[in-house]
């Protein structure tokens, strides 16, 4: 029996993959897979349990053993619930997303996710957002897309998002965790960020999200994955 299709959109932290997947699924009425997500909550439960990040076998069993759910909530958003504890929020600071890219280098952490992203293929598809999706995860997804955009631009965009949010942020300081994170996500040796392949590529440096959204529609429609 052929799997059910999957979209996998991978590229580097900033570039607007979540907008193109939610964008997407709505779309498409898929379910999306946030990867990072996992890899943010595997953080998370570790440094809850007092682990150093760097006890690779400590965290993996972390990872394997993840008591998580993603509901959705009131709103209609998706909540993320750690052993019963509502993280929706935890998950997204900057304590979490670092810690996340220093867990997600350990090899053992990656094999324990692997089923358990796997295991959301299901019919009638699936939009998979990560860094490795299209090489690791699902290297025979229908369609393969790969998001990139200037360091300096996604910072920026990152930037607005913070103030719009009311948050208090610094240009010169996202830039440096920008290049830092990228460092590690590209450099490590296992499932580094890149391009599958087979994957279409985009610069969206000069692109608003609009255009990013239809350039990825219009290669679903001819891969005849929608109408
Ligand atoms: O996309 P994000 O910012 O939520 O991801 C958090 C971290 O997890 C990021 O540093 C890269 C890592 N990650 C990964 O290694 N592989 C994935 N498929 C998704 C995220």
């Amino acid at each position: 029996m052929n799997p059910a299709p999957v979209i996998t959109v991978d590229g580097p932290s900033g570039v607007g993959k979540g907008t193109v997947c939610q964008w997407l699924a709505t779309q498409l009425g898929w379910p999306l897979l946030d990867s990072g997500a996992l890899y943010r909550l595997t953080a998370l439960a570790a440094l809850r349990r007092n682990l150093q990040l760097e006890d690779e076998v400590g965290v993996a069993q972390v990872a394997a053993g993840l008591d998580v759910v993603f509901a959705p909530g009131d709103t209609g958003e998706l909540q993320v619930i750690l052993d019963g504890e509502e993280v929706s929020s935890a998950i997204r600071s900057e304590t979490a997303g670092n810690a996340a890219s220093r867990v997600a280098a350990l090899p053992m952490v990656r094999a324990a996710l692997l089923q358990r992203q796997r295991n959301f293929r299901q019919p009638p598809g699936l939009i998979a957002d990560g860094r490795d999706m299209g090489t690791v995860v699902f290297p025979d997804a229908e369609l393969k897309l790969f998001l990139t955009a200037d360091a300096g631009e996604r910072a920026q965009r990152r930037y607005k998002q913070l103030i719009e949010k009311g948050l208090n942020a610094s240009l010169e300081s996202l830039v440096k965790e920008i290049a830092e994170r990228d460092e590690r996500d590209v450099q490590r040796t296992a499932a580094p960020l890149k391009a599958a392949e087979d994957a279409e590529v985009l610069d969206t440096t000069r692109l608003n999200i609009a255009e990013v959204c239809q350039w990825a529609l219009t290669l679903a429609r001819k891969r005849q994955l929608v109408r």
